[in-house]
């Protein structure tokens, strides 16, 4: 089969032949039709991910977390699902067998669900991270209608999803993006935008926040100064999330709780998402769309920033 795969920590991932894995007792083996892209797919084959995520171990290890396709093969023992069922799903983190491969083998009772009717398998490859991790975010900083949430990085895939949960829930966005994004931002239910490069940063939030905010979800910064400064906006009481490990290291401000946020995916949540999803509640918006053997290059294009939604992998359109 033909998948995208690094062959050591911190190689290039490269278009490779590959056997098709096989499927272990308890396991399903998906054939994948598209998967989509992650910041962690990059993170972990860098050793980049710090706690978030272990660094490989086994090698080929091919990239990739979450994917949707047809279930092609089942492993012995009892299982959940048939040959032929439309699945979606985001494979474990550090296991070999990743999404940017044609065929893919994961746990039947990991995060792995059927494809309601109504959700093309495009939008529900688009959905599991970006939208697991909103759901869980806005449980996590548990903000209650009217409250407001500044969401540092929000023109991403996580943050498209999470203004869109969050304002369902009548809470109210900030939404701090790069760039002019007040259009698009808008139409997924931010109350108001934030260029954090028109002028000095901290002096935007300052005035797009100045009565300051109930929590913050910072998807951007690694680092906990940066961190810090954005949760400089948070009144006492309030929750400052980090998704990327950026709250332990931080030197908040008196009486704001620090949350280095991790995801824990579940197939109920994806059945949640998906109903929601098809229904037209949640939209994942599609970024761009690229053929298998140009992920390494979209991959190289999402280190360097710049996205708006997400990046669908065609593996069999
Ligand atoms: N902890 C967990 O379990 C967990 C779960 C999900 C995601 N994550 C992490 O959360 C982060 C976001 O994920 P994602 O899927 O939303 O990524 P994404 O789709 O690549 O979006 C990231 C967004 O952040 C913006 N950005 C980058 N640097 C910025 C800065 N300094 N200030 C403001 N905006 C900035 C980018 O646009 P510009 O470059 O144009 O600003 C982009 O829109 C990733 O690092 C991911 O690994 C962690």
């Amino acid at each position: 089969m033909r998948a995208i795969a690094v062959s050591a920590l911190r190689a290039d991932p490269v278009l490779v032949e590959l056997p098709k894995p096989e499927p272990r007792p308890g396991e399903v083996r998906v054939r994948v039709e598209y998967a989509s892209l992650n910041p962690l797919d990059w993170q972990v084959t860098d050793g980049s991910a710090g706690g978030l995520a272990p660094a490989p171990r086994t090698f080929p290890f091919v990239v990739g977390l979450d994917y949707a396709g047809r279930v092609d093969m089942i492993g012995g023992g009892e299982n959940r699902f048939r040959v032929g069922d439309p699945v979606f799903g985001r494979a474990a983190v550090a296991d070999a067998c990743g999404s940017y491969g044609e065929y893919l083998c994961v746990e039947q009772d990991s995060a792995i669900t059927l494809v309601p009717r109504g959700l093309t398998p495009r939008a529900a490859a688009a959905l599991p991270s970006a939208g697991m991790a909103a759901a869980q975010i806005l449980e996590a900083v548990a903000l209650r209608g009217h409250e407001t949430l500044l969401v540092v990085g929000a023109a991403g895939g996580v943050g498209c999803c999470l203004t869109q949960l969050a304002r369902a829930r009548d809470v109210r966005v900030i939404a701090a993006v790069r760039g002019d994004e007040r259009s698009r931002m808008g139409s997924l239910g931010a109350a108001a935008s934030v260029d954090l490069t028109d002028g000095p940063p901290a002096d935007a939030l300052r005035r797009a926040c100045p009565d300051g905010i109930d929590a913050l979800a910072d998807l951007a910064s690694a680092a906990p100064d940066a961190f810090a400064a954005h949760a400089a906006a948070a009144r006492p009481g309030g929750v400052a999330l980090s998704t990327r490990g950026a709250a332990a290291g931080a030197r908040l401000p008196e009486g704001v709780r620090g949350v280095d946020f991790r995801l824990d995916p579940s197939p109920v949540l994806l059945d949640v998402l998906a109903a929601g999803a098809a229904e037209g509640i949640l939209r994942v918006p599609v970024d761009a769309e690229v053929p298998l053997a140009d992920a390494p290059l979209a991959l190289a294009r999402n280190r360097a920033g710049g996205a708006r939604g997400k990046t669908v992998i065609v593996l069999r359109g």
